[in-house]
């Protein structure tokens, strides 16, 4: 089942085309990364999902109803924290989030019950300051909890981490990830490793195209192998053996590096050690990290 599709949306500001020809899908229970680099379409992505701002062109549907401009029917399935998520600072944890129920037409006990149950769930239970002495992390685990309040099938942050330094980071990421049994969580994000450690599924936007939507494994794919390096038992094997199997870069007396081979290369190069009798004490694929695989995949022209 797909919590959220996007179908050939495109936005323009102005002259300005921003969402070009947009479209993926997140299915239920996943944990999806939204990932780009800033400019990049992330948050304008998400103001379309929650039907505030207007496409010119495309659907989009969450749980199968489709989102209509200006409109909030959509939004009942949708919990949302902002990039800067605004408080009272004035307000305790608990008042807030009771506040927030109000709003959303839950009675006072309904409304205390679900913003104890939550303030538990993010570590603020024992809070007892005022928002406004909370560190940005605090802030940004409240923000979950208030985004929480409504029972959402769809969780949308954005950059829920980007401000946070990687104890902050982690504590986020551990949160998003334990409430996936009971909803859909789709995050932007510009942080990589905070994707590699939680998504099971991301898109990666770039300059308002979608340049790789799928899972991890796949981006991950066998024949994006970024190389492999072998390590010989023999000083005097490496140099004979770099003769016949060139583009090898000696890292130290035993060691020659293949950047860039695929997992083909590296099994005939084994053939050769089997052939040719010579005693290799290790050998190993190099895993393509996803910041190689972004740079791959956007040019390089863009820093994330
Ligand atoms: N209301 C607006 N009017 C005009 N241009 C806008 C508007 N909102 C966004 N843009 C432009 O659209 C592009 C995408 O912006 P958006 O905020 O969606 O990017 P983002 O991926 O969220 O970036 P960041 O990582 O910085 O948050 C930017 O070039 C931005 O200047
Ligand atoms: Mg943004």
């Amino acid at each position: 089942m797909k919590m959220l599709e996007i179908s050939h949306v495109s936005k323009s500001f102005g002259s300005r085309s921003v969402l070009k020809d947009l479209s993926f899908s997140v299915p239920a229970h996943s944990v999806f990364g939204f990932i780009g680099e800033n400019g990049a379409g992330k948050t304008t992505t998400m103001k379309l999902i929650l039907g505030l701002l207007k496409m010119d062109r495309g659907e989009i549907f969450v749980n199968g109803e489709k989102v209509v401009y200006g409109e909030n029917r959509t939004n009942r399935y949708i919990g949302y924290l902002p990039d800067v998520p605004e408080f009272y600072g004035f307000m305790t944890p608990l008042e807030y989030l009771m506040l927030c129920g109000g709003v959303s037409g839950m009675d006072r006990m309904q409304a205390r019950t679900e913003a104890i149950r939550l303030l538990a769930l993010v570590g603020l239970e024992k809070e007892r300051r005022r928002i406004h002495g909370f560190s940005r992390g605090m802030k940004q685990r409240l923000g979950i909890a208030q985004a929480l309040m409504n029972r959402p099938q769809l969780l949308i942050c954005d950059e829920p981490t980007s401000a946070l330094d990687p104890s902050g980071r982690k504590e986020i990421l551990d949160l998003l990830s334990s409430v996936r049994n009971d909803t859909t969580v789709l995050f932007s994000t510009h942080i990589l490793s905070d994707v590699e450690r939680i998504c099971d599924e991301v898109a990666l936007l770039h300059r308002g195209r979608i340049v790789f939507g799928g899972s991890l494994e796949e981006w991950k794919a066998e024949d994006r192998a970024s190389g492999f390096v072998i390590e010989f038992v023999r000083a005097q094997d490496v140099q004979p053996f770099g003769q016949i199997v060139p583009g090898g870069r000696r890292t130290d007396a035993t060691t020659l590096l293949y950047e860039g081979r695929s997992r083909r290369d590296m099994q005939k190069a084994m053939q050769l050690f089997v052939q040719q009798g010579i005693p290799v004490r290790k050998i190993e694929m190099l895993e393509p990290s996803l910041e190689t695989l972004f740079m791959e995949l956007t040019g390089g022209e863009e820093r994330i």
